[in-house]
């Protein structure tokens, strides 16, 4: 029984462990076949405990499930249900008060649990595992905490739908600059800008809604991979768990983490969208570009430069893509070889994906927090919305509508307009209207109510425009919908 001497000394000196190490006890789940213990490498390899403890109040309520489900099948009695749940109910506490102790040597949270089951009401612990295996057990704990993310997360989106639409609705007639290529196109209103992130938000909440539709399924009961020759009754588990139905097929139940890449595929898509808007608050910020500038509580200085204010909660929201996105990455390459059922490789699953989804509600929750105490800086935009030309189109327009010019003419006639006034130096509509009738002589007076910017967005009626009224009315449904949704809740 003595562990195997020399290896075990290889072992990286107790980093991160707190006990249980090189124990000199071959495993107690399966002790029976084995004389030595793990090798205090093997043990590191092994062992997930620090990841999969978070799965504890899920692997609890799963195994209460899987108990009281045995005892009303008559596989197990209905005392022995009745103190397991009791020592689930104890353990439960325990974890939650701090008072638990996790041990390496014992693997994982579902043999902590179990191990700990034992000691606290004896033999009739070992009659929880009856008709199940770990290789269902984690499926089904994973599956409900990524439910539980599923739903904190969507939660956290609507708030920050919530404090995009109200500044929206704020700023529904706050000119600024539109740009593509980031070079000055169109002039359009800061709420319209801000209710774009609402409709991608929107999409992103669609897409985990939409993984949890497909996660919601009980592997529980598939056992370890092909079933169980107990009578059980996996319908009653999946209803007790709040999953639609059982999983079909039991190697598919244990060998699936098609959740976990869906999940995490919407998470990067999410992310991305957080980042392209944080890019955006990086380069309003910078003075150089001056359009908004960050609350104090989002913002941090240099510890040389005493003018600076760092965008550092924005820059970091942008780089938490890469843990999302890397960890997605990561998991794809995970699976892409296993063949079926459940190997392994599989425990590797959960450290990403965990890591990746705290990251990624940490960064909806920023984004959140600087969109509500941004302040938009109305002059500078206003002034940045008419340079280069913004409003060109306008006046193509107003050729085309006025004096019935085919578009190409009109924007031809324009540009040379343009080219007059950039010799110039000054602004559209600062150019007399004679300037404007030596390039075309049909041109009147009117043309000048189209040039300011304010003209130019409060034209942009068609649906989906960015005219301020149409921002108004967007933003209202919104609010409706959001306040609906959470009434519902
Ligand atoms: N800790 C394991 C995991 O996360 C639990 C399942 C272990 N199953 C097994 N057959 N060794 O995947």
């Amino acid at each position: 029984m003595a562990s195997r001497k020399g290896n075990g000394k290889s072992s990286n000196d107790g980093k991160g462990s707190n006990d249980g190490k090189g124990s000199n006890v071959s495993n107690k789940m399966w002790g029976g076949l084995f004389d030595e213990s793990p090798d205090a490498i093997m043990e590191e390899i092994n062992v997930s405990i620090d990841v999969d403890r978070h799965l504890y109040a899920q692997d609890i309520t799963a195994s209460k499930a899987h108990a009281a489900m045995l005892a009303k099948q008559g596989i197990i009695t209905a005392k022995d249900a009745k103190n397991i749940a009791g020592g689930l109910d104890t353990i439960l506490s325990e974890i939650t008060k701090g008072s638990f102790t996790f041990k390496r040597a014992l693997e994982d949270i579902h043999m902590n649990v179990e191990s700990r089951l034992g000691e606290l009401i004896g033999p009739a612990s070992g009659r929880l595992h009856t008709a199940r295996s770990r290789n269902d057990q984690v499926a089904t704990d994973f599956r409900l905490f990524v439910r539980d993310t599923i739903d904190e997360i969507d939660a956290a989106f609507a708030s920050l739908q919530r404090a995009l639409v109200d500044r929206a609705l704020e700023h529904a007639d706050t000119v600024m600059p539109g740009f593509t290529h980031l070079q000055t196109a169109q002039p359009v209103t800061f709420g319209h800008h801000l209710l774009a992130y609402v409709e991608m938000v929107s999409r992103d909440r669609g897409r985990f809604a939409d993984a949890r539709k497909r996660l919601n399924e009980s592997p529980l009961g598939a056992a370890a991979l092909a079933g169980t020759s107990f009578p059980i009754d996996r319908h009653a588990t999946a209803k007790a768990l709040g999953f639609d139905r059982p999983m079909a097929n039991s190697l598919d139940a244990v060998s699936d983490r098609d959740f976990v890449l869906e999940t995490l595929s919407a998470a990067s898509i999410a992310a991305v969208h957080l980042s392209r808007f944080a890019e955006e608050i990086v380069i309003w910020t910078s003075p150089l570009v001056g359009l908004v500038r960050l609350s104090d509580k989002f913002t941090t200085g240099s510890s040389i430069m005493p003018q600076k204010r760092n965008p550092d909660a924005a820059e970091l929201v942008r780089a938490k893509t890469g843990r999302v996105i890397g960890s997605l990455t990561g998991l794809l390459i995970v699976m892409k070889g296993l063949p079926l059922a459940y190997q392994k490789d599989m425990q590797e699953d959960k450290a990403g994906a965990m890591e990746a989804y705290s990251a990624l509600s940490l960064a909806i929750r920023a984004i959140a927090g600087m969109v509500r105490d941004l302040v938009p800086n109305e002059e500078r935009m206003k002034l940045a919305a008419g340079e280069g030309y913004a409003t060109a189109t306008d006046l193509a327009d107003w050729l085309v509508r006025t004096l019935k010019m085919p578009f190409r003419e009109a924007h031809h006639v324009t540009g040379r307009i343009v080219g007059t006034a950039t010799k110039k130096g000054v602004a559209l509509h600062e150019l007399d209207l004679k300037e404007m009738q030596a390039v075309e002589p049909k041109i009147t007076a009117e043309v000048m109510k189209v040039l300011s910017v304010e003209s130019s967005v409060k034209s942009r009626v068609s649906y989906g425009g960015t005219a301020p009224k149409n921002v108004t009315s967007q933003a209202k449904a919104w609010l409706k919908r959001l306040e609906k949704e959470r009434k519902l809740g």
